[in-house]
């Protein structure tokens, strides 16, 4: 069992990670919780194979659940309100307790309708995709997606508890498990050198895999609650990311294992990355079968100066100065000119 703790400004809250934590969830609710309904949020898939499971172990509790259909699309205004409509047919109360049962796109919404209904409501995160487990159950963004645009409407409310049972992923496709992957090694790559050499033994021990990609994003998320600087080297491999994630039909983390890929490349050519830094987070791609051929940076350098909106301002770019040292570099429009001729 693994546990650490997230402080943020006046919230703490732990976080658990244990195989098996599925069947016990009760132990640990009953440390934060005194009422007796608590209402589970999932999706139609995740319903099918755990809400039972989930049901038996809250045996102590009066358990409420509400479905909803698996995908980004129910990160949507209508479900919101559809969720909120549903907890209140069935009666929900102020202080009584939501637990969030899914991946990032439950957590998301979960969390949203947690911090609105009746001004806020505490729930706790039981995330079991590979993405929600290492990264977006803790830090306390959650939102919707609104008028073709992601996470537009949001804020931030953090959980009273996050447990993790690394055995759910075991029932997860393969590409889900790859949409993790790579946000887990852009984790390693940034803050944690020590699980990228672990990393390097496949099969990693998963449970210890999820502890130090959080310790990552739990360092950053303290020193940046609010998402405007150190949090922001979270985006490694996004700038050329985002740039290739449709356009290469790519899930949202094959495409940022393929983003680093890119800017380290880009980091290369500006003398600032060394290259055996990108000759390792290549094989370790390689090695958890995520895409690894990246294509040419400045294609996409060059779209990124088409665009008016970027050139306003400095662009800031995530680059590596080694494994475990990324920083921020600013990308004026007169060297992104002198780079792409
Ligand atoms: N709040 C944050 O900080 C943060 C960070 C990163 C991403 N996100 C958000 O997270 C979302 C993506 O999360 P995701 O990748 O978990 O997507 P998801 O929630 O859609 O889950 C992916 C798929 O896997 C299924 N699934 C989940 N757990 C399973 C299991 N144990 N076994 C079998 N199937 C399972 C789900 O039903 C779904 O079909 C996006 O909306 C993104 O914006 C939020
Ligand atoms: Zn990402």
């Amino acid at each position: 069992m693994r546990q650490l703790n997230i402080e943020v400004k006046e919230n703490a809250y732990p976080i658990y990670i244990e195989d098996d934590i599925l069947f016990h969830l009760s132990f640990y609710i009953q440390q934060i919780y005194s009422h007796k309904k608590i209402y589970i949020i999932t999706d139609d898939i995740v319903e099918k194979l755990y809400l039972n499971v989930i049901q038996n172990s809250l045996k102590e509790y009066e358990v409420e659940s509400v479905i909803v259909p698996h995908g980004e699309a129910s990160k949507s205004i209508e479900m919101y309100t559809k969720v909120i409509q549903e907890l209140l047919d069935k009666d929900i109360r102020r202080n009584e307790l939501l637990l969030s049962l899914g991946g990032g796109v439950i957590g998301d919404l979960c969390g949203f309708v947690a911090a609105t209904l009746y001004r806020g409501l505490p729930y706790v995160n039981v995330p079991t995709s590979l993405l929600s487990q290492m990264d977006s159950s803790i830090g306390g963004k959650t939102g919707i997606d609104f008028s073709c645009r992601k996470n537009i409407i949001g804020c931030f409310k953090q959980p009273s508890m996050v447990l993790i049972d690394p055995k759910v992923l075991h029932t997860l496709p393969k590409r889900e498990w790859n949409n993790g992957m790579g946000e887990l090694i852009k984790h390693a790559v940034i803050g944690n050198p020590k699980l990228l050499e672990a990393l390097k033994s496949k099969p990693a021990i998963e449970e210890e895999m999820i502890y130090q990609s959080l310790c990552v994003k739990k360092e950053v998320v303290e020193k940046d609650v609010f998402d405007t600087k150190e949090r922001m080297l979270l985006n490694f491999g996004h700038t050329f990311g985002h740039a290739i994630e449709l356009e290469k039909n790519l899930k949202h983390g094959e495409a940022v294992g393929l983003g680093m890929l890119m800017v380290l490349r880009f980091g290369i050519d500006l003398g600032i990355t060394p290259i055996a830094c990108y000759d390792e987070v290549k094989e370790i791609l390689k090695l958890y079968e995520l895409p690894f051929e990246e294509p040419e940076y400045k294609t996409y350098l060059k779209e990124i100066a088409k665009d008016k909106k970027n050139l306003a301002g400095t662009i800031q770019v995530v680059l590596l100065k080694n494994i475990g040292n990324a920083y921020l570099y600013p990308l004026k429009e007169s060297n992104l000119k002198e780079l792409i001729k």
